[in-house]
C-alpha cells in the first residue's frame, strides 16, 4: 500500500493493484472448472445461487446508498442490476416458477449447509453497508460489475454450450447480457466497452470527491473483494471433492470388505465337516492322531488362502 501513488485516478489503482488478485482467481481451480464447462448443471446452478445472494447484498446495499457521493457516480441498477437477471437464469435452468426456485432442493441443500465463505461475503457487504462511511461498497461494485463487463463474457458461449441453452434466445444465460447505456437494447461488444469507460469514469469521480482516504480505503477492499470471489470458487471446488466421495461423479471405490461367494463358503464348511468326520472316526490319540488333527488344521488354512485371494 506504501508504494501506491495516490494521485493517479481511482480507476487506474484499483486495475493496477488487483492484478496479482485477479491473476489468482483466474487461474484457480474453480475457475477452470467453470470456463470449461465441466461443471454439471447441478453445479452451475448452485454457484449461480450463491452470486445471486452476493449480487442481492451488494444491490440492496447500493439503493441504500445511491445518493452518497463516493457511490452515486456508478449508481445505475437498470443497467447494471444482476440478481434479476440471475433469479430468471436460476429459475430457468430447474425449470421452475422464478418465486419458488429459493425453495428448491438445491438451494435449500446450499443454505443448510452454512458455506462459510458465501456467508463471510454476504456479512461483509451488510457491514459496510451499515458503516458510517460505505465508500468501500465501491470495491465490490468495480469487482463484480466490471468482471462481469470484462471477463464473464468469454464464459457465456461456453456456458450456452455446456447446458444446452439458445445463445440467440438467451433464457438460461441472461446473467451475462448487459443493455446498451442509453437505450433497452442488448449491447454489442463495442457498447461493452462503453459501458465499461462510463463505469470507469464514475469509479474516478468518487475517487478525485473522496481523495486519498477513499481510494485507500476502496483499493483495500477491492483486494478483499477478490479474496471473498476465490472463497466462492473453492466453494466450487469443495463440493465438487465432497459430491466425489460420495460417488456422484467418479465410480465409487471398491469396498474394503471382502465378498466370497456362496459356492466358497460351502466348500469351506464341506471340508471341516470332512475333517471333522476323519478325525472322529480315525481318533485322535496318539501321535498319529495329533498330526491327523495338524494335517487337517493346515488343509482347512490353505482352503481358506485359497478362495481368500
Ligand atoms: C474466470 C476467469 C476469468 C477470466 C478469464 C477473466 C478475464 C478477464 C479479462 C480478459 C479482463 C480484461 C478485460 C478488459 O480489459 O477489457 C478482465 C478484467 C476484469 N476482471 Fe476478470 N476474469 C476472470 C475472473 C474474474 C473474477 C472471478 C473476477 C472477480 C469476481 C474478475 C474481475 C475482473 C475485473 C474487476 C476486471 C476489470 C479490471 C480493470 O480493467 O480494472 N475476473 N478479466
Amino acid at each position: 500500500m506504501a508504494s501506491i501513488d495516490f494521485s493517479k485516478p481511482l480507476a487506474t489503482l484499483l486495475k493496477d493493484s488487483t492484478r496479482e488478485a485477479h491473476e489468482q482467481v483466474e487461474h484457480s481451480e474453480g475457475a477452470k472448472l467453470l470456463l470449461s464447462g465441466e461443471l454439471t448443471k447441478e453445479e452451475y446452478t448452485r454457484y449461480l445461487m450463491m452470486l445471486w445472494h452476493v449480487y442481492d447484498a451488494i444491490e440492496t446495499a447500493l439503493e441504500k446508498h445511491a445518493t452518497h457521493p463516493s457511490l452515486e457516480p456508478t449508481y445505475n441498477p437498470a443497467l447494471l442490476a444482476r440478481a434479476p437477471a440471475l433469479a430468471s437464469d436460476i429459475s430457468y435452468l430447474l425449470q421452475v416458477d422464478e418465486r419458488t426456485w429459493k425453495s428448491h432442493r438445491i438451494h435449500l441443500q446450499l443454505m443448510s449447509r452454512s458455506p462459510t465463505p458465501l456467508l463471510n461475503y454476504v456479512r461483509r457487504i451488510e457491514e459496510l453497508s451499515q458503516s458510517s462511511d460505505p465508500s468501500a461498497l465501491l470495491a465490490h461494485s468495480y469487482v463484480r460489475y466490471l468482471g462481469d463487463l470484462s471477463g464473464g463474457q468469454t464464459i457465456r458461449h461456453t456456458i450456452a454450450k455446456a447446458y444446452g441453452l439458445d445463445e440467440a434466445a438467451g433464457l438460461g444465460i441472461s446473467f451475462y447480457a448487459f443493455k446498451e447505456l442509453r437505450s433497452s437494447k442488448p449491447a454489442s461488444q463495442g457498447e461493452m466497452k462503453r459501458i465499461k469507460d462510463w463505469f470507469r469514469a464514475g469509479i474516478n469521480t468518487a475517487g478525485e470527491r473522496g481523495g486519498v482516504q477513499v481510494k485507500t480505503a476502496v483499493v483495500e477492499e477491492a483486494n478483499l473483494a477478490f479474496k471473498l470471489n476465490a472463497g466462492l470458487f473453492e466453494l466450487i471446488e469443495t463440493h465438487l471433492d465432497d459430491k466425489n466421495k460420495e460417488g456422484f461423479i467418479q465410480a465409487p471405490e471398491v469396498p474394503q470388505e471382502r465378498l466370497f461367494s456362496v459356492a466358497s463358503v460351502v466348500a469351506v464348511i464341506l471340508a471341516m465337516c470332512l475333517s471333522h468326520f476323519v478325525l472322529v472316526v480315525g481318533g485322535f490319540t496318539g501321535d498319529s492322531g495329533y498330526q491327523k488333527l495338524l494335517a487337517a488344521e493346515q488343509w482347512v488354512a490353505d482352503l481358506w488362502r485359497s478362495i481368500s485371494k
